[in-house]
């Protein structure tokens, strides 16, 4: 008896290590509290609303009663995720509207801008949609999926709406990047993976795509009253993962291991909310936060050069033209 507690005690400690190395403790997330009608009056945009942390954001934002436009490409799920963040947004909540995005079709993007010029103004978007390490697929203009939806689709959605941003000062672009910039860098030269695709690499291409775009936005947003900042939100347990396959039998310690180390959504929004909400940083672009803190970003992410480079390819690939 003693001794299988001793063997299961060992086992337990042994695997809680292995975890423990495999994620690194986050630091503990306190959770935002702010007045309950702060965004009252505001118009906010986010992608890719029906899951995860963009719909962790858009019930907080309802719940501070802002009108949120829920950006998203399924919209029978959108409307699920509707249905829950209504129900979880108490008496006093915003307004929801489900718009069509596709982010991997610039058709879209243009339909999606088109309608929202309807609205009288907007006051947040939240670049938020995501996909992650997929097997090699090209959206409908040809790009590589994940440069295509984590950067162009954005790059597009964001110059489009620009001058209503702009008209609706202050505002503000919040722009959801991730840590793994780090181990990308900007491949000019087949910035759509055609002779060689590495999906580990070409997600942290998108997300380095992020902070550059961020970088040189924040410089020709300068004195209109928008300002854009990123934020990478740490490990999170959503459905980004969809795409990587985890052995039948590591299943089990995975779906403990995420319970245990990793942000829950409402956790991983939080950043989000604050760049989108706090009234520390008004007038604050440019940067890159994390925990609500601003975060040291690698020189590969701060390099003028690269974003301006980064910046006229991206907007021949959209077909933008001055
Ligand atoms: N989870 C993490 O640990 C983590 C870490 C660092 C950064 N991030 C970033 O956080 C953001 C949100 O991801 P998440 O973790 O919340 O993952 P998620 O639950 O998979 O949410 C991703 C969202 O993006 C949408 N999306 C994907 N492709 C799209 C397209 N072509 N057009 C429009 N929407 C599209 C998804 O829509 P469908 O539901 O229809 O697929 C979903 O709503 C992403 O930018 C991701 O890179 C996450």
């Amino acid at each position: 008896m003693y001794i299988a507690v001793f063997v299961a005690a060992a086992v337990g400690g042994g695997i809680l290590l292995v975890l423990r190395r495999l994620f690194p403790q986050q630091e503990a997330v306190k959770l935002l509290r702010y007045p309950i009608d702060m965004m009252q009056g505001k118009t906010v945009i986010v992608t890719g609303a029906n899951s995860g942390i963009g719909k962790a954001v858009a019930g907080e934002l309802l719940k501070l009663q802002a009108r949120v436009i829920m950006a998203c490409r399924d919209l029978e799920s959108a409307e699920e995720a509707a249905r829950d963040i209504k129900e979880h947004a108490g008496p006093d909540q915003g307004q929801v509207v489900i718009k069509h995005l596709d982010l991997a079709s610039l058709g879209s993007v243009r339909r999606f801008c088109t309608e929202i010029k309807e609205e009288s103004k907007i006051d947040v978007l939240i670049n938020n949609a995501g996909i992650y390490q997929c097997p090699y697929t090209k959206t409908e203009d040809g790009f590589e999926m994940q440069l295509g939806v984590n950067h162009l689709g954005h790059f597009l959605i964001t110059n489009l709406l620009l001058d209503l941003l702009k008209a609706s000062a202050p505002g503000r672009i919040v722009v959801v990047s991730s840590k793994l910039y780090k181990y990308g860098h900007v491949n000019f030269d087949d910035l759509n993976s055609e002779n060689n695709y590495d999906k580990a690499f070409c997600y942290s291409q998108s997300k380095l795509a992020n902070l550059l775009f961020t970088l040189e936005l924040s410089q020709r947003l300068e004195g209109s009253g928008v300002t854009v900042n990123a934020l990478t939100p740490g490990i999170v347990r959503t459905r980004l993962g969809r795409h990587v396959p985890i052995p039948f039998l590591a299943k089990p310690l995975f779906g403990l291991a995420s319970l245990v180390f990793f942000k829950s959504p409402l956790e991983g929004a939080q950043t989000p909310l604050y760049l989108a909400c706090s009234p520390e940083v008004d007038g604050v672009s440019g940067k890159c936060f994390a925990n609500c803190k601003e975060e040291e970003l690698m020189a590969k992410a701060t390099d003028d050069q690269a974003a301006k480079q980064l910046w006229e390819v991206s907007k021949r690939m959209v077909g933008l033209t001055d």
